[in-house]
């Protein structure tokens, strides 16, 4: 017999041991909000970062003239930590000069090489965190001198660099460059998901599609609606909205674009339907075409519903839209009731799952 788990010892529900990397720059709850395009807004960031949890700009597309204008803007909101993101995949010495000129805590790189950014970054004072999709990639980017690594999996919203899911690649992770801190982005959506990697060894969750649904982010209705009304099934990986980036995985989803594409027999770009259309207008009259890599902002128009909806695996599993510090405070105290076994796990008795069980429980 298992003693009730009153007799059990548990920590306080209303807290979860600070790791390193929380210590480090002051969190009080083990989540980083994944920098989610042009969605991260100052707002956002500032909202994750005064719950508790570090906040992230993505500023890769962002002029650096406007960059420091993006940083300043959090600033006003937020006297906590937060960090900006910067995509590898173009020159980035520009942007990183202007982030680290302001002072931010964190700069975190994704898709090459952080090597040449070290350096630059170390010389202002920011932790350099790297995303990485293997043990290998992390061991290498350690060795460059990265401070924090992000272990991605495949179940991961928007560009996706690796092919492992988060399950077998954060302990491979977090054994190859151990003492070093690992954050673990790719399908962390709620409480139970915070406390499984926390168990597997992540100094904190790195959450993106989740902060979706933040009131805070610049998310349009419609991709919002479609996010609530996913299934975890519901996602697409491939490469299809590759305008302007070619070849860059990427986890989106199952929209009319996609689908138009797969019933024409998934040809080749240029020769695909719709190629070269506008199917909408971004907040500033800017035309998005078919197969673009824009999503929906907030404010966008047109037939929106064609756009790249990037979402991960786990809008399966988010429904509600809340304040970004509400959806900190979700997430921690849905982790420690995980960790402290007081999550039900037998499903809803009115349920017919649950109907089912209570007839086949000899105990019941
Ligand atoms: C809309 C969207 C945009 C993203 N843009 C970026 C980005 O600019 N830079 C980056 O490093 N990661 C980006 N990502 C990936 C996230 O950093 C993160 O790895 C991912 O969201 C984690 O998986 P999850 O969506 O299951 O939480 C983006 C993700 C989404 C959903």
């Amino acid at each position: 017999m298992h003693p009730p788990v009153t007799q059990l010892e548990m920590p306080p529900s209303s807290s979860l041991q600070m790791t390193p990397f929380c210590r480090r720059l002051g969190l009080t709850a083990p989540i980083v909000q994944a920098p989610v395009g042009s969605a991260a807004t100052p707002e956002l960031a500032a909202a994750v970062s005064n719950a508790g949890g570090l906040g992230m700009l993505a500023l890769t597309w962002t002029p650096p003239a406007s960059v420091r204008e993006r940083i300043r803007a959090a600033r006003a909101l937020t006297d906590r930590a937060f960090g900006v993101n910067l995509v590898l995949e173009w020159d980035q010495h520009a942007r990183v000069r202007a982030c680290v000129e302001e002072s931010v805590a964190v700069v975190s790189t994704f898709w090459g090489d952080p090597g040449p950014y070290v350096d630059p970054i170390h010389a202002g004072g920011a932790l350099h965190v790297h995303t990485v999709g293997s043990a290998e990639e992390a061991r290498r980017a350690v060795e460059a001198g990265v401070d924090v690594i992000v272990a991605q999996g495949w179940e991961a919203g928007g560009r996706v660099w690796g092919q492992v899911a988060t399950l077998p690649l954060l302990p491979a992770v977090v054994d190859a460059v151990r003492p070093v801190p690992v954050l673990a982005a790719g399908g962390v959506a709620d409480g139970r998901g915070l406390a499984a990697v926390l168990v597997l060894g992540a100094d904190a969750a790195w959450v993106g599609t989740r902060f979706l649904l933040a009131r805070e982010a610049s998310v349009h209705d419609e991709w919002r609606r479609r996010i609530r009304d996913a299934s975890e099934t519901s996602t697409w990986y491939g490469t299809v909205f590759d305008r302007g980036w070619p070849g860059a995985p990427h986890r989106t989803l199952r929209n009319s674009t996609l689908e138009a594409w797969e019933r024409a027999g998934r040809p080749a770009a240029p020769g695909r339907p719709g190629e070269g259309d506008v199917v909408a207008y971004a907040p500033d009259g800017a035309c998005l075409y078919r197969y673009g890599p824009d999503p929906p902002l907030a404010g966008a128009t047109g037939d929106v519903e064609g756009l790249a909806m990037y979402a991960g695996q786990s809008a399966g599993i988010v429904e509600q839209v809340r304040p970004a510090g509400a959806i900190v405070d979700e997430l921690v105290s849905g982790a420690a009731d995980a960790l402290t076994g007081t999550i039900r796990r037998a499903p809803d008795p009115s349920s017919p799952l649950g109907q089912k069980a209570r007839a086949c429980d000899p105990l019941a």
